[in-house]
């Protein structure tokens, strides 16, 4: 996901008519996969709504990401985001001392925005740095990385795009935003102290879900190992996929740091008692909807992270915790003030000022913006405890900060 263009400007978004009379090819596959199999873990339901290669909503040709997509991600609202980002990775490359073969690999890249406004940064910023780093993109969806190669054709000389082993022995950073949040799920709910998983199944045609013994020992391994139990009566997403995705990025990383951003909490408030529903939720065209079994193939599927699953992961292989707190202070800790107010006094036209000041504060925003609910994690590897720029406070900061609060 993650933010709607309703939370972006004050318009009204109505979603438009969307015509359910006839399945689409892609729910025509999973109700005959249904019928083959039985029920399947809703986790495989997700997986195929996402990812299946011709239909998936990642996998087909469609505007995701921005105005005309389905939500705003903190790359596409401005380029300030992946500026100030640029910073922090600059500093990386530092403190390993500057080395020749420093690899920034960015793993769902999406449009590619991201990228693109981090090479501009360093081409004008940090030259030295530009012209020694590689930029590697690690993308499951043919139709993103055709998106990204277009967009970042101006940098084709320090681009390549690869497979995640093909980086085995890298040193540099491993960045990725909302990737982990687009990780299929499985869900649970605890009814009698017995946890139970949702299966997907079918009745004429329709999909419907069905409680059953869960699929794999894992899930409740997966709940005593972060260190919480699930309240009698709740559901709860859980994303088997993210420590084993962090515990291989650990593997593949010679000397780096790992920097995760996306919405999430630290486990104990993730599956707190008062989180009865979980937090799975869909995205098309600016308006959300608890529903995964519409607009199949056509809709985002998302579900928060568990930031203490890949903590722990990490730690588990060598990865120590440099940095975790919300979007906003990571933020503010690089410089987002005199970004913010150098951006503004650039910009000529007041009421064209006042938009870009309107814009930009919706990165930082508290309760419930995108400042709050997205949260950074910096995970180093043989890199030792390090003041990173972005952990810096409001008071360490120069600069006319208190103004602006
Ligand atoms: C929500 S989008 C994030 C977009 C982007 N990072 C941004 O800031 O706008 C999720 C991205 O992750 C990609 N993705 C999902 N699973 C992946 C995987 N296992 N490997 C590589 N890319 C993946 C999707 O194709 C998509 O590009």
């Amino acid at each position: 996901m993650a933010f709607l263009l309703s939370n972006l400007i004050d318009e009204i978004v109505m979603a438009p008519p969307f015509d359910q009379s006839s399945p689409s090819q892609l729910e025509t596959i999973l109700l005959e996969q249904i019928s083959a199999e039985g029920p399947i873990p809703f986790s495989k339901f997700m997986e195929t709504c996402l990812y299946h290669p011709a239909y998936g909503y990642y996998m087909a040709n469609r505007q995701r990401i921005g105005r005309d997509g389905d939500f705003f991600t903190s790359s596409s609202v401005h380029a300030l985001f992946g500026q100030l980002i640029a910073k922090q990775i600059h500093q990386m490359w530092e403190i390993l001392e500057r080395p020749a073969n420093f690899v920034i690999a960015e793993q769902g890249a999406g449009t590619g925005h991201l990228a693109l406004d981090l090479l501009n940064a360093f081409e004008t910023d940090f030259p030295d740095f530009y012209d020694s780093m590689q930029y590697c993109l690690i993308e499951i969806s043919v139709d993103n990385r055709c998106r990204q190669t277009q967009l970042l054709l101006k940098h084709q000389g320090c681009v390549r795009w690869c497979q995640r082993n093909e980086l085995a022995g890298m040193v540099g950073c491993y960045l990725s935003n909302e990737l982990v949040d687009a990780f299929p799920v499985h869900l649970v709910e605890k009814h009698n102290g017995q946890l139970q998983e949702v299966f997907v199944t079918a009745t004429d045609g329709s999909f419907q879900e069905v409680l059953k013994e869960p699929s794999s020992a894992e899930l409740a391994q997966y709940l005593n190992w972060v260190g919480v139990e699930l309240v009698d009566g709740n559901r709860a997403e859980i994303n088997l996929s993210a420590p084993l995705w962090i515990r291989d990025v650990a593997n593949l990383l010679q000397r780096g740091f790992v920097l995760t951003i996306d919405y999430g909490y630290l486990a104990h408030e993730l599956f707190a008692p008062w989180r009865t529903g979980g937090t799975l939720m869909c995205y098309f065209q600016h308006t959300s909807s608890e529903n995964p079994y519409l607009r199949i193939g056509e809709q985002d599927i998302t579900a928060h992270v568990d930031f203490s699953a890949l903590i722990k992961a990490g730690e588990e292989r060598g990865l120590h915790q440099l940095f975790y707190g919300d979007q906003c202070k990571f933020l503010l800790g690089l410089g987002f003030v005199d970004a913010l107010l150098k951006a503004q006094v650039e910009e000529q036209d007041p009421h064209r000022a006042q938009a870009l000041r309107l814009t930009l504060k919706n990165l930082i925003l508290p309760d419930g913006g995108m400042g709050e609910i997205f949260k950074v994690l910096i995970q180093g590897k043989g890199v030792g405890h390090q003041d990173l720029l972005c952990a810096r406070s409001l008071r360490e900061l120069a600069g006319p900060a208190g103004a602006f609060m």
